[in-house]
């Protein structure tokens, strides 16, 4: 924590498929919530990418249909970065259903640019682990082991 109480933390955000047209109104409601864009890349994730991505969902019965939605187009990945990044950049996504999100966080992103469930629009790491485990997929760091992810960001 910084001297005001604070913590900086990096997260992985993904824009789904059925938002990637979405991505310049979407960057703008990263940096209205305080956050910065550190990394970003627009990709195609295999189906393999995609499982292992979502490993922690293998057993779900919603696995198959997850895996199949974000694979069905490109994909914007970002590491964003800021106080509270993990949890700030999931109050700016909204609850997981976008119906759900229409109701309870209508200005969030899922509310505006999600349909249902399934198209939901984004992705946030839901904690500093996954957060480091999943910036690692997307963004390897070249120096052989995993950064801590911690404070340590020189932004150039
Ligand atoms: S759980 O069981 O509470 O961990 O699941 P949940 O947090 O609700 O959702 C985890 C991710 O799975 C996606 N999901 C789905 N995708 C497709 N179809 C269905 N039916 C479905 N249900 C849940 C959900 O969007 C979450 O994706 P991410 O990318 O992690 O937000």
């Amino acid at each position: 924590a910084n001297k005001l109480g604070s913590k900086k933390e990096r997260t992985l955000a993904m824009i789904k498929p059925d938002a990637v047209t979405k991505v310049g109104d979407i960057i703008q409601m990263i940096y209205d919530a305080g956050l910065i864009v550190t990394k970003a890349k627009m990709t195609k994730l295999s189906w393999k990418q995609a499982g292992d991505f979502y490993m922690e969902h293998q057993s779900k019965s919603f696995f198959n249909n997850l895996v199949q939605f974000v694979t069905s187009g490109p994909v914007v990945v970002m590491e964003l970065m800021g106080d509270e990044a993990v949890s700030v950049w999931r109050k700016v996504l909204g609850p997981t259903d976008s119906g759900a999100a229409r109701k309870d966080a209508p200005a969030s992103l899922r509310a505006r640019f999600g349909t249902d469930g399934t198209k939901n629009a984004g992705h946030g790491s839901d904690s500093l682990a996954s957060a480091a485990r999943e910036l690692e997929l997307f963004f390897p760091s070249t120096t052989g082991h995993s950064p801590s992810n911690t404070a340590q960001y020189s932004y150039c």
